[in-house]
């Protein structure tokens, strides 16, 4: 024990629900079983190797290796409003509309610390990526979770948020494509979300991180193509997934120029800035040829459709999702989710996150990443089929 107690923020903080599932798993693992992780969201494909050549060429550069500046270098933010116009046809200023992260994740968790007092209320979708909720925390605020039902197609319900919650909001986390329900949002959904951000003066965080992972020829909408959004919204991304960059930490936030700005107030106080080697290799990424883009959706969706083929099979429900690394399949009555996640690891060596993981609402739900290659979603699904749920 340290010889001071930790803060009241770290205590309160909510139990690591993956706890038993990473020390079984870690027993298994010294018993020799082969695991199969679909667990985590982190890519298996390696990084393109033009963006590698661009880091590699960038990092012997002196003047990479100073100070970056904190919100980024221009050239960066020239290629992320570049990249929006290109994609969603979406007009930024790169000098006020735009800054480089460390990550999304950074963003995400700092935004709270730009606008949260303690017990303002912060929107949040249940289930949900667990740090909207720790960053609300952090700064001192409380949580109103948004449940994301499967009749709702995992949209929130504005309707069912009291007027007094409403009134008291600050900020509104929404994520779409959705992590870990795979569902996806139309503009008409985004146009309601702006209106009622109008309507209480709250500002919409959305989390855009899965927007390139999509399927079918669907291809998602930035929240910023709505009218008006710009007044109340800003819009996180990340290179993590879209090129498969999860560890070179670099994601940008955009949109409402005033939020953008507190934004970087915050991390003027806290970090530095990403390394500007990582953001010149991120330039080549957004502006380079995206190729590299369609082969790993091909990939995805060809996993996408073992898996899904294979749950149906064995008796799971799971809808193929038209976006994002996931499945978000309902686990058979009569258990868990944490012991069904708990099932499949110690009798069929797989390891899948269970939904309540994600938030009260995402029990009755198992999460399978598609991190994995074609051959091993097809061993797991002979694995869960022997299982004979
Ligand atoms: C919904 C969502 N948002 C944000 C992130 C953070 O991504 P990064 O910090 O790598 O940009 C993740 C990572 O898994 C995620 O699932």
């Amino acid at each position: 024990m340290a010889i001071v107690e930790k803060a009241d923020r770290i205590k309160n903080l909510p139990p690591y629900l993956f706890a038993k599932i990473d020390q079984m798993k870690g027993e298994m693992e010294q018993k020799g079983a082969y695991i199969i992780d679909m667990g985590v969201g982190d890519p298996d494909l390696p990084t393109p190797p033009h963006i590698i050549s661009a880091l590699q060429e960038a990092a012997l550069d002196p003047k990479n290796h100073c100070y970056p500046s904190y919100i980024g270098m221009l050239a960066f933010r020239e290629a992320v409003a570049e990249w929006y116009q290109k994609r969603f046809g979406v007009s930024l200023n790169p000098k006020s509309e735009a800054i480089t992260l460390i990550g999304s994740k950074e963003g995400i968790a700092h935004i709270p610390l730009a606008f949260i007092n303690p017990n303002d209320i912060v929107l949040v979708p249940d289930p949900g990526y667990p740090v909207y909720i720790t960053a609300t925390m952090f700064a001192g605020g409380s949580s109103h979770f948004m449940p994301l039902l499967k009749e709702n197609n995992f949209l929130p319900d504005f309707s069912a948020i009291p007027e007094e919650t409403l009134k008291k909001a600050k900020l509104m986390f929404l994520n779409y494509p959705n992590n870990p329900t795979a569902a996806i949002a139309d503009l008409s959904f985004f146009e309601e979300a702006v209106k009622l951000a109008h309507r209480y003066q709250i500002v919409i965080c959305h989390d855009a991180a899965y927007t390139e992972l999509c399927f079918d020829g669907y291809t998602p909408p930035s929240i910023l193509e709505v009218p008006g959004a710009k007044d109340v919204a800003i819009e996180f991304h990340s290179l993590s997934k879209t090129y498969n960059m999860t560890g070179w930490r670099i994601g940008f936030a955009v949109g409402n120029q005033d939020v953008i700005a507190a934004l970087g107030q915050v991390k003027t106080n806290i970090d530095s800035g990403a390394a500007q080697a990582i953001q010149i290799a991120g330039i080549t990424a957004l502006r380079g040829d995206q190729n590299c883009l369609t082969e790993m959706q091909k990939i995805y969706q060809e996993r996408r459709d073992v898996l899904i083929k294979g749950l149906k099979e064995a008796g799971i429900e799971a809808v193929a999702p038209k976006a994002t690394f996931y499945i978000w399949a309902m686990i058979p009555p009569g258990s868990t989710s944490t012991d069904f996640a708990a099932r499949l690891l110690t009798e069929a060596a797989i390891v899948a996150t269970p939904g309540v993981g994600f938030g009260k609402s995402g029990e009755g739900y198992i999460r399978f990443a598609l991190t994995v290659d074609k051959e091993r979603i097809a061993e797991v699904v002979k694995r869960i089929k022997d299982l004979k749920l």
